[in-house]
């Protein structure tokens, strides 16, 4: 029965059969510290899942059912924010349910303890979540999820424990709508409920169950009692959910108060707060490289069946740097991109290795671009070059000459140069529109969107310079993959546009009759 249903039930009732209804409530509650608000609160109270997002817009009891369930329900409790600073708010929630007079002991990392036992630590999850000593906690709560970086978030994960039999494990993440691309790996982590193109979508509140890929791939979905083995220790399928909330399901909700602070903000993180709809179209930031837009809108302009008659022109290959990397192929059509072919670093432990994948997937002789810019990528360079391959070296930090499309401005250097053909090649405004149709992939999305880019004054003239890897890398806590194979995979190889009489079957070789042998 929801909580829908008892209310009906309630109000159903006898003045005096409802009375007694409420004395008995009223007596099952008295020692909660915490009762959450009826609605999505409450659904959010009582959800099984191992991993929770909860939320939507400001306001709507995030910060709060994070510190009731760590009153109520657990033994030590962990909440962070992304910045120390920030925790002010989430001590101020915890002022108002318990009062003002809690005893706290401060430092770094605040501890407000129990009077009938038990702790509640706050955290400022900083720059370097690696350096930090993780104590366990049978609950983790993070405030404003999509400020942290899931990096972080899975670090904290990693926390999560309890010596206490009986004691329930949880992960609650509090969160309103990524307003940069930060917080855009929810959308993945989340996908039943927040990616549209998900395949198998999920109710809000429903457990849907997921496993780590051992060799260090996306985590997938699976049936509850499924597990895998890791280092000889069986790990059971992590259960998630989403169950949203807005500050209109808040019974605390100041209106005043509400609107006050929200009228202080930008009109675009305004209204991604107030729809509190984690799918809404982000305004970009004011420097984003690549436009989100143009990147739905080819999005939308793929189809799972390939074009006919096109052949590969080029391969884009970004080589994994090592550790949890993965190394990716980006295959284009033209402006076509097939969905793409990803593996674990560790599948790829050397150049001859990737080399051999290339070529695997290689068809048409198409163009090979190929990151030499980290890793062993030299090394798989030099194997296609040995296999006769038509392969070339991809080094994003080297000088270029090359001009944008206008003929206005200069690049710092290759990477941002790759970087801007390929929004110039997204720019719905250009004669035709855009010929670039891109595969459903969210991570591709978030790693295309990533990338900030400024205007320098050099000896040279104006230039374009765009985030570097690092920087980027360091920012989302992860390497952008994917989308350096997609750029990668424009930044050379044949187009349609350059080909004369735009005919596939002028260019040499052939691609007709390579076409038909693929075909036969
Ligand atoms: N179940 C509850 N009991 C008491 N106060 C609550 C409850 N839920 C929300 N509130 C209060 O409502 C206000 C807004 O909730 P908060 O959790 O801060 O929202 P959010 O974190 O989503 O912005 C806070 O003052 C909070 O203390
Ligand atoms: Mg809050």
């Amino acid at each position: 029965m929801d909580v829908d249903d008892i209310i009906a039930k309630l109000t159903a009732m006898p003045e005096s059969a409802q009375k007694e209804a409420c004395a008995h409530a009223l007596e099952a509650t008295k020692d909660m510290v915490f009762i959450p608000s009826p609605g999505p609160q409450f659904e959010a109270y009582v959800s099984e899942a191992d991993v929770l997002l909860f939320g939507g817009s400001p306001g709507g009891g995030k910060t709060a059912l994070e510190v009731g369930l760590a009153l109520n329900q657990h033994h030590r409790s962990l909440v962070v924010r992304k910045n120390f600073v920030d925790l002010g708010g989430v001590l101020h929630t915890l002022d108002n349910i318990v009062g003002k007079e809690q005893s706290f002991t401060g430092g770094n990392r605040p501890v407000y303890r129990k009077p009938e036992g038990g702790i509640i630590e706050f955290m400022g999850v900083g720059d370097n979540i690696d350096s930090k000593q993780g104590n366990p906690h049978d609950l983790i709560c993070v405030d404003e999820a999509a400020q942290v970086s899931e990096h972080d978030v899975r670090m904290l994960m990693g926390w999560m424990r309890t010596d206490v039999k009986g004691q329930r494990c949880r992960m609650v993440l509090g969160s309103n709508p990524p307003l940069n691309s930060t917080g855009d790996w929810l959308i993945t982590y989340f996908g039943p409920w927040l990616d549209p193109q998900y395949p198998n979508p999920a109710q809000e509140g429903e457990l849907r169950y997921f496993l780590p890929d051992p060799d260090g791939g996306a985590d997938k979905e699976c049936e509850k009692d499924d597990f895998v083995l890791l280092h000889g220790v069986k790990v059971p399928a992590q259960s998630r959910t989403f169950i949203s909330s807005k500050f209109t399901d808040n019974p605390f909700y100041d209106k005043e108060q509400y609107a006050k602070s929200l009228a202080g903000l930008p009109l675009e993180a305004r209204e991604i707060l107030v729809s509190g709809n984690f799918l809404t179209d982000r305004s970009d930031d004011a420097f984003q490289a690549i436009p989100t837009q143009w990147i739905k809108e080819a999005q939308a302009r793929w189809t799972a069946a390939q074009p006919v008659g096109v052949p590969m022109c080029a391969i884009g290959g970004d080589v994994a740097q090592g550790g949890n990397d993965r190394s990716v192929l980006a295959k284009r059509y033209d402006g076509y991109y097939a969905k793409l072919e990803v593996k674990p670093g560790k599948e790829t432990p050397d150049g001859k290795t990737y080399g051999g994948w290339v070529i695997a997937h290689r068809r048409n002789n198409a163009k090979v671009i190929i990151d030499i810019g980290g890793g062993w990528g030299g090394d798989a360079y030099a194997h296609l070059r040995e296999n006769g391959v038509d392969a070339v070296g991809y080094m994003g930090v080297k000088t270029t000459s090359a001009k944008t499309a206008d003929n206005l401005l200069g690049f710092t250097n290759v990477r941002s140069m790759a970087y801007w053909r390929f929004r110039e090649a997204l720019d719905p405004s250009q004669p035709g529109g855009s010929p670039v149709a891109l595969p459903p992939d969210p991570e591709m999305v978030a790693d295309l969107c990533a990338p900030t880019y400024e205007v320098i004054r050099s000896a040279k003239g104006a230039q374009i310079k765009l985030e570097s890897k690092e920087d980027v890398c360091d920012r989302l806590k992860r390497s952008t993959d994917k989308g350096d194979a997609v750029v990668m995979a424009w930044s050379d190889g044949l187009k349609m546009a350059n080909l004369q009489g735009g005919d596939w079957s002028a260019r040499k070789p052939r691609p007709q009759a390579i076409l038909r042998r693929r075909m036969a």
